[in-house]
Protein backbone atom coordinates (compact mmCIF):
# COMPACT_ATOMS: atom_id res chain seq x y z
CA UNK A 1 0.00 0.00 0.00
CA UNK A 2 1.38 3.57 -0.80
CA UNK A 3 1.65 6.03 1.85
CA UNK A 4 -1.00 8.54 1.26
CA UNK A 5 -2.97 5.14 0.79
CA UNK A 6 -1.90 4.60 4.35
CA UNK A 7 -2.85 8.06 5.64
CA UNK A 8 -6.51 7.59 3.91
CA UNK A 9 -6.76 4.62 6.46
CA UNK A 10 -5.90 6.63 9.37
CA UNK A 11 -2.25 5.94 9.61
CA UNK A 12 -0.35 8.41 11.33
CA UNK A 13 3.10 8.92 9.83
CA UNK A 14 5.80 11.39 11.27
CA UNK A 15 6.05 13.62 9.74
CA UNK A 16 3.79 13.90 7.17
CA UNK A 17 4.31 12.73 3.74
CA UNK A 18 5.50 15.56 1.52
CA UNK A 19 4.56 16.42 -2.25
CA UNK A 20 4.09 20.07 -3.58
CA UNK A 21 1.56 20.79 -6.34
CA UNK A 22 3.03 21.59 -9.72
CA UNK A 23 6.25 19.94 -8.18
CA UNK A 24 7.17 18.94 -11.78
CA UNK A 25 7.88 22.39 -13.92
CA UNK A 26 9.79 25.27 -14.77
CA UNK A 27 11.62 26.11 -11.64
CA UNK A 28 13.52 23.16 -12.06
CA UNK A 29 16.09 23.11 -14.63
CA UNK A 30 16.01 19.12 -15.41
CA UNK A 31 12.70 19.94 -16.26
CA UNK A 32 13.43 23.11 -18.78
CA UNK A 33 15.72 20.51 -20.30
CA UNK A 34 13.30 17.91 -21.15
CA UNK A 35 10.31 20.91 -22.29
CA UNK A 36 12.96 21.97 -24.71
CA UNK A 37 13.57 18.55 -26.24
CA UNK A 38 10.28 18.11 -26.43
CA UNK A 39 9.54 20.89 -28.48
CA UNK A 40 5.63 22.17 -26.96
CA UNK A 41 4.22 22.35 -23.73
CA UNK A 42 1.90 19.88 -25.37
CA UNK A 43 4.40 17.70 -27.07
CA UNK A 44 5.80 17.16 -23.51
CA UNK A 45 2.01 15.90 -22.20
CA UNK A 46 2.04 13.56 -24.89
CA UNK A 47 4.95 11.78 -24.88
CA UNK A 48 4.94 9.10 -22.42
CA UNK A 49 8.75 8.80 -22.15
CA UNK A 50 8.88 12.50 -21.33
CA UNK A 51 6.11 12.80 -19.54
CA UNK A 52 7.16 9.96 -17.47
CA UNK A 53 10.68 11.38 -17.11
CA UNK A 54 9.38 14.17 -15.78
CA UNK A 55 6.71 13.34 -13.38
CA UNK A 56 9.76 11.53 -11.48
CA UNK A 57 12.07 14.37 -11.53
CA UNK A 58 11.25 16.17 -8.51
CA UNK A 59 11.00 12.48 -6.61
CA UNK A 60 14.40 11.78 -7.54
CA UNK A 61 15.43 15.05 -6.78
CA UNK A 62 13.90 16.01 -3.08
CA UNK A 63 12.47 12.51 -2.21
CA UNK A 64 8.70 13.25 -1.97
CA UNK A 65 6.37 10.89 -0.98
CA UNK A 66 4.05 11.17 -4.31
CA UNK A 67 4.25 11.82 -7.62
CA UNK A 68 1.75 13.32 -9.57
CA UNK A 69 1.35 12.38 -13.63
CA UNK A 70 2.75 15.19 -15.39
CA UNK A 71 -0.06 16.15 -18.09
CA UNK A 72 -2.70 19.00 -17.62
CA UNK A 73 -6.20 19.63 -16.36
CA UNK A 74 -7.38 21.12 -20.38
CA UNK A 75 -6.21 18.38 -22.14
CA UNK A 76 -9.71 16.83 -22.12
CA UNK A 77 -11.02 20.00 -24.73
CA UNK A 78 -9.76 18.04 -27.57
CA UNK A 79 -12.63 15.13 -26.58
CA UNK A 80 -14.89 18.08 -27.45
CA UNK A 81 -13.07 18.26 -30.69
CA UNK A 82 -12.10 21.92 -29.59
CA UNK A 83 -8.27 22.55 -30.51
CA UNK A 84 -6.45 23.59 -27.43
CA UNK A 85 -2.68 25.30 -27.85
CA UNK A 86 -0.59 26.50 -25.09
CA UNK A 87 1.72 29.77 -25.45
CA UNK A 88 4.51 31.07 -23.69
CA UNK A 89 3.19 34.45 -22.29
CA UNK A 90 -0.67 33.70 -22.73
CA UNK A 91 -1.19 29.92 -21.37
CA UNK A 92 -3.74 27.87 -22.87
CA UNK A 93 -5.67 28.86 -25.78
CA UNK A 94 -8.85 27.13 -26.64
CA UNK A 95 -10.76 27.82 -30.06
CA UNK A 96 -13.56 27.57 -30.98
CA UNK A 97 -15.06 28.72 -27.68
CA UNK A 98 -18.14 26.99 -26.73
CA UNK A 99 -21.22 28.12 -29.15
CA UNK A 100 -24.63 26.69 -29.16
CA UNK A 101 -23.68 24.98 -32.19
CA UNK A 102 -21.46 22.77 -30.12
CA UNK A 103 -22.12 19.14 -31.35
CA UNK A 104 -21.95 17.25 -28.07
CA UNK A 105 -22.90 14.11 -30.25
CA UNK A 106 -19.60 13.77 -31.66
CA UNK A 107 -17.73 13.80 -28.23
CA UNK A 108 -14.63 11.88 -28.58
CA UNK A 109 -14.17 8.64 -25.66
CA UNK A 110 -11.29 8.75 -23.64
CA UNK A 111 -10.08 5.39 -25.16
CA UNK A 112 -9.78 6.84 -28.55
CA UNK A 113 -8.37 9.93 -27.89
CA UNK A 114 -4.91 10.97 -27.36
CA UNK A 115 -5.40 11.36 -23.45
CA UNK A 116 -4.56 7.34 -24.05
CA UNK A 117 -1.18 8.76 -23.94
CA UNK A 118 -1.85 9.60 -20.24
CA UNK A 119 -2.17 5.88 -19.68
CA UNK A 120 1.22 5.14 -21.13
CA UNK A 121 2.65 7.80 -19.26
CA UNK A 122 1.60 6.62 -15.87
CA UNK A 123 2.21 2.73 -16.43
CA UNK A 124 5.98 3.70 -17.41
CA UNK A 125 5.80 6.05 -14.10
CA UNK A 126 4.84 3.42 -12.10
CA UNK A 127 7.29 1.03 -12.78
CA UNK A 128 9.99 2.99 -12.20
CA UNK A 129 8.36 4.61 -8.94
CA UNK A 130 9.31 2.94 -5.59
CA UNK A 131 6.64 0.84 -4.75
CA UNK A 132 5.86 2.80 -1.70
CA UNK A 133 5.55 6.43 -3.11
CA UNK A 134 2.30 7.09 -4.07
CA UNK A 135 0.94 7.89 -7.72
CA UNK A 136 -1.50 11.19 -8.28
CA UNK A 137 -3.62 10.69 -11.44
CA UNK A 138 -5.67 14.05 -11.72
CA UNK A 139 -9.02 15.91 -13.38
CA UNK A 140 -9.86 19.27 -13.75
CA UNK A 141 -13.62 19.42 -11.91
CA UNK A 142 -15.93 20.35 -14.43
CA UNK A 143 -16.35 23.61 -13.72
CA UNK A 144 -13.37 24.97 -14.14
CA UNK A 145 -12.40 23.10 -17.30
CA UNK A 146 -15.91 25.01 -18.58
CA UNK A 147 -14.41 27.90 -17.26
CA UNK A 148 -11.56 27.74 -19.98
CA UNK A 149 -13.95 26.27 -22.33
CA UNK A 150 -16.54 29.39 -22.30
CA UNK A 151 -13.44 31.95 -22.32
CA UNK A 152 -10.95 30.17 -24.80
CA UNK A 153 -8.66 31.15 -22.34
CA UNK A 154 -8.09 32.43 -18.35
CA UNK A 155 -10.21 35.24 -17.37
CA UNK A 156 -10.17 37.58 -14.35
CA UNK A 157 -13.26 38.43 -14.78
CA UNK A 158 -15.67 35.47 -13.90
CA UNK A 159 -19.16 37.91 -14.05
CA UNK A 160 -19.17 36.99 -17.35
CA UNK A 161 -18.95 33.96 -17.09
CA UNK A 162 -21.29 33.32 -14.60
CA UNK A 163 -24.06 35.48 -16.75
CA UNK A 164 -23.09 32.88 -19.96
CA UNK A 165 -23.61 29.85 -17.73
CA UNK A 166 -27.41 31.53 -16.41
CA UNK A 167 -28.18 32.26 -20.07
CA UNK A 168 -27.41 29.35 -21.49
CA UNK A 169 -28.86 26.89 -18.86
CA UNK A 170 -29.52 23.86 -21.11
CA UNK A 171 -26.16 23.55 -22.72
CA UNK A 172 -24.42 24.39 -19.86
CA UNK A 173 -26.08 21.81 -18.11
CA UNK A 174 -25.47 19.46 -20.97
CA UNK A 175 -21.33 20.25 -20.93
CA UNK A 176 -21.54 19.86 -16.70
CA UNK A 177 -22.82 16.22 -18.07
CA UNK A 178 -20.30 15.46 -20.65
CA UNK A 179 -17.25 16.92 -18.63
CA UNK A 180 -18.45 14.36 -15.58
CA UNK A 181 -18.55 11.43 -17.67
CA UNK A 182 -15.57 11.85 -19.48
CA UNK A 183 -13.80 13.00 -16.16
CA UNK A 184 -15.36 9.44 -14.70
CA UNK A 185 -13.57 7.78 -18.00
CA UNK A 186 -10.49 9.46 -17.93
CA UNK A 187 -9.75 8.94 -13.79
CA UNK A 188 -11.56 5.15 -14.39
CA UNK A 189 -8.38 4.53 -16.73
CA UNK A 190 -5.77 6.14 -14.70
CA UNK A 191 -6.46 3.80 -12.26
CA UNK A 192 -6.65 1.09 -14.25
CA UNK A 193 -3.11 2.10 -15.74
CA UNK A 194 -1.46 2.30 -11.94
CA UNK A 195 -2.67 5.58 -10.47
CA UNK A 196 -3.50 4.97 -7.02
CA UNK A 197 -4.99 8.44 -5.70
CA UNK A 198 -7.10 10.48 -7.75
CA UNK A 199 -7.03 14.66 -7.46
CA UNK A 200 -10.33 16.90 -8.90
CA UNK A 201 -8.62 20.72 -9.45
CA UNK A 202 -11.22 22.90 -8.80
CA UNK A 203 -9.30 26.31 -9.32
CA UNK A 204 -12.52 28.47 -9.77
CA UNK A 205 -14.93 27.08 -7.17
CA UNK A 206 -14.17 30.31 -4.96
CA UNK A 207 -15.69 32.92 -7.67
CA UNK A 208 -19.41 31.38 -7.19
CA UNK A 209 -22.07 32.29 -5.04
CA UNK A 210 -23.69 29.29 -2.72
CA UNK A 211 -26.48 28.12 -5.37
CA UNK A 212 -24.34 27.91 -7.92
CA UNK A 213 -21.77 26.26 -6.15
CA UNK A 214 -23.78 23.81 -5.19
CA UNK A 215 -24.81 22.53 -8.72
CA UNK A 216 -21.67 23.74 -10.50
CA UNK A 217 -18.81 22.42 -8.31
CA UNK A 218 -20.68 20.27 -5.52
CA UNK A 219 -23.26 18.45 -7.92
CA UNK A 220 -20.90 17.10 -10.30
CA UNK A 221 -17.97 16.58 -7.86
CA UNK A 222 -20.35 14.54 -6.15
CA UNK A 223 -21.26 12.34 -9.41
CA UNK A 224 -17.47 11.99 -9.93
CA UNK A 225 -16.28 10.87 -6.76
CA UNK A 226 -19.26 8.19 -6.46
CA UNK A 227 -18.79 6.79 -9.34
CA UNK A 228 -14.92 6.14 -8.69
CA UNK A 229 -15.73 4.95 -5.33
CA UNK A 230 -18.24 2.53 -6.89
CA UNK A 231 -15.75 1.05 -8.83
CA UNK A 232 -12.44 1.09 -6.73
CA UNK A 233 -13.21 1.66 -3.21
CA UNK A 234 -9.19 1.35 -1.71
CA UNK A 235 -8.27 4.67 -4.05
CA UNK A 236 -8.46 7.71 -1.82
CA UNK A 237 -9.88 10.99 -3.61
CA UNK A 238 -8.41 14.68 -3.11
CA UNK A 239 -10.86 17.43 -3.99
CA UNK A 240 -9.39 21.00 -4.03
CA UNK A 241 -11.83 23.29 -4.42
CA UNK A 242 -9.45 26.72 -4.32
CA UNK A 243 -10.74 29.62 -2.80
CA UNK A 244 -14.15 28.19 -1.55
CA UNK A 245 -13.66 29.54 1.91
CA UNK A 246 -17.08 28.93 4.24
CA UNK A 247 -17.91 26.47 1.50
CA UNK A 248 -15.16 24.31 1.79
CA UNK A 249 -17.42 22.18 4.78
CA UNK A 250 -20.46 21.88 2.79
CA UNK A 251 -18.03 20.48 -0.49
CA UNK A 252 -16.41 18.00 1.76
CA UNK A 253 -20.16 16.75 3.63
CA UNK A 254 -21.48 16.82 -0.49
CA UNK A 255 -19.12 15.10 -2.62
CA UNK A 256 -17.59 12.68 -0.05
CA UNK A 257 -13.82 13.57 -1.16
CA UNK A 258 -11.51 11.29 1.54
CA UNK A 259 -8.86 13.85 1.49
CA UNK A 260 -9.42 17.74 1.13
CA UNK A 261 -7.11 20.25 0.13
CA UNK A 262 -6.82 23.47 1.57
CA UNK A 263 -5.75 26.73 -0.11
CA UNK A 264 -3.40 28.74 1.80
CA UNK A 265 -6.18 31.72 2.10
CA UNK A 266 -8.13 29.45 4.65
CA UNK A 267 -7.76 29.90 8.64
CA UNK A 268 -5.60 26.66 10.27
CA UNK A 269 -7.53 26.67 13.14
CA UNK A 270 -10.91 26.37 11.29
CA UNK A 271 -9.49 23.77 9.35
CA UNK A 272 -8.20 22.18 12.20
CA UNK A 273 -11.60 22.38 13.86
CA UNK A 274 -13.96 21.75 11.85
CA UNK A 275 -12.27 20.57 8.54
CA UNK A 276 -10.43 18.12 10.38
CA UNK A 277 -13.52 16.35 11.68
CA UNK A 278 -14.53 15.27 8.25
CA UNK A 279 -11.42 14.69 6.06
CA UNK A 280 -8.23 14.17 6.03
CA UNK A 281 -6.09 17.77 5.36
CA UNK A 282 -3.84 18.19 2.62
CA UNK A 283 -2.08 22.08 2.98
CA UNK A 284 -1.44 24.33 2.98
CA UNK A 285 2.06 26.58 3.13
CA UNK A 286 1.68 29.73 0.62
CA UNK A 287 3.93 29.62 -2.07
CA UNK A 288 4.85 32.82 -1.38
CA UNK A 289 6.57 31.92 1.89
CA UNK A 290 8.05 29.04 0.03
CA UNK A 291 9.59 31.31 -2.65
CA UNK A 292 10.56 34.19 0.29
CA UNK A 293 12.05 31.27 2.16
CA UNK A 294 13.68 32.16 5.49
CA UNK A 295 11.89 32.90 8.76
CA UNK A 296 8.73 33.12 6.95
CA UNK A 297 8.34 29.72 5.37
CA UNK A 298 10.00 27.68 8.88
CA UNK A 299 7.01 30.16 11.04
CA UNK A 300 4.56 28.73 8.41
CA UNK A 301 5.53 25.29 8.10
CA UNK A 302 5.69 24.98 12.19
CA UNK A 303 2.53 26.35 12.36
CA UNK A 304 0.80 23.82 9.74
CA UNK A 305 2.48 20.92 11.24
CA UNK A 306 1.53 22.15 15.31
CA UNK A 307 -1.69 22.78 13.74
CA UNK A 308 -2.55 19.65 11.71
CA UNK A 309 -0.44 16.86 13.51
CA UNK A 310 -2.35 15.45 15.92
CA UNK A 311 -4.23 13.53 13.12
CA UNK A 312 -3.04 11.69 9.95
CA UNK A 313 -2.13 14.65 7.23
CA UNK A 314 -0.34 15.41 4.41
CA UNK A 315 1.91 18.77 3.61
CA UNK A 316 1.53 20.71 1.04
CA UNK A 317 1.47 23.95 -0.76
CA UNK A 318 -1.76 25.84 -0.68
CA UNK A 319 -1.89 26.21 -4.72
CA UNK A 320 0.99 25.36 -6.96
CA UNK A 321 4.47 26.19 -7.02
CA UNK A 322 5.95 29.76 -8.33
CA UNK A 323 8.36 29.38 -10.85
CA UNK A 324 11.18 31.24 -9.69
CA UNK A 325 10.95 29.69 -6.06
CA UNK A 326 14.89 28.81 -5.84
CA UNK A 327 15.49 25.20 -5.26
CA UNK A 328 17.19 25.65 -1.90
CA UNK A 329 14.03 26.54 -0.44
CA UNK A 330 12.33 23.68 -1.56
CA UNK A 331 15.17 21.61 -0.22
CA UNK A 332 14.93 23.93 2.98
CA UNK A 333 11.22 23.41 3.05
CA UNK A 334 11.43 19.62 3.44
CA UNK A 335 14.77 19.40 5.71
CA UNK A 336 12.17 21.63 8.00
CA UNK A 337 9.84 19.10 8.37
CA UNK A 338 11.53 16.05 7.83
CA UNK A 339 13.67 17.22 11.11
CA UNK A 340 10.67 18.45 12.77
CA UNK A 341 9.95 16.41 16.40
O1 LIG B 1 3.36 18.84 -11.29
C1 LIG B 1 2.12 18.82 -11.40
O2 LIG B 1 1.36 19.36 -10.58
C2 LIG B 1 1.49 17.99 -12.51
C3 LIG B 1 1.13 18.64 -13.71
C4 LIG B 1 0.06 19.71 -13.80
C5 LIG B 1 0.16 20.79 -14.72
N1 LIG B 1 -1.02 21.49 -14.70
C6 LIG B 1 1.33 21.06 -15.56
C7 LIG B 1 1.49 22.37 -16.19
C8 LIG B 1 -1.18 19.83 -13.17
C9 LIG B 1 -1.78 19.01 -12.05
C10 LIG B 1 -1.86 20.95 -13.76
C11 LIG B 1 -3.23 21.37 -13.39
C12 LIG B 1 -3.78 22.58 -13.97
N2 LIG B 1 -3.62 23.06 -15.24
C13 LIG B 1 -4.68 23.44 -13.29
C14 LIG B 1 -5.23 23.22 -11.90
C15 LIG B 1 -4.27 23.54 -10.83
C16 LIG B 1 -3.92 24.98 -10.70
O3 LIG B 1 -2.75 25.32 -10.94
O4 LIG B 1 -4.80 25.77 -10.34
C17 LIG B 1 -5.02 24.49 -14.17
C18 LIG B 1 -5.94 25.65 -13.88
C19 LIG B 1 -4.35 24.24 -15.41
C20 LIG B 1 -4.43 25.04 -16.65
C21 LIG B 1 -3.14 25.59 -17.06
N3 LIG B 1 -2.03 24.84 -17.45
C22 LIG B 1 -2.78 26.96 -17.14
C23 LIG B 1 -3.71 28.10 -16.79
C24 LIG B 1 -1.46 27.02 -17.58
C25 LIG B 1 -0.67 28.25 -17.91
C26 LIG B 1 -0.14 28.92 -16.71
C27 LIG B 1 1.27 28.49 -16.45
O5 LIG B 1 1.57 28.12 -15.29
O6 LIG B 1 2.06 28.57 -17.38
C28 LIG B 1 -0.98 25.69 -17.74
C29 LIG B 1 0.36 25.27 -18.17
C30 LIG B 1 1.08 24.24 -17.37
N4 LIG B 1 0.52 23.11 -16.82
C31 LIG B 1 2.48 24.22 -17.08
C32 LIG B 1 2.74 23.07 -16.35
C33 LIG B 1 4.07 22.57 -15.85
C34 LIG B 1 3.51 25.24 -17.58
C35 LIG B 1 3.75 24.98 -19.03
C36 LIG B 1 5.18 25.03 -19.51
O7 LIG B 1 6.05 24.23 -19.11
O8 LIG B 1 5.40 25.86 -20.38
Amino acid sequence: MTILCEINNGKKIWPPPIWIMRQAGRYLPEYNIIRKKAGSFLDLCYNPKYSSEVTLQPIKRFNLDAAIIFADILLIAENLNLKLQFEDSVGPIITPTITNSLNLDKVIQVENSRLMKVMDSIDLSRNLLEKEKSLIGFCGAPWTVLTYLINGTSTRDFQDTISWMHNNKTLAAELLDVLTVLSIDYLSLQIEAGADVIKIFDTWSGVLEREDFLNWVVQPTKNIVSAIKNKYKAVPVIGFPKGAKDFYEVYIDETGVDIIALDHDLNRDFCRDTLQKKAILQGNVSPESLRTGGQQLEDEIFDTMEKFGKEPFIINLGHGIIKDTPITNVENFIKIIRDYN
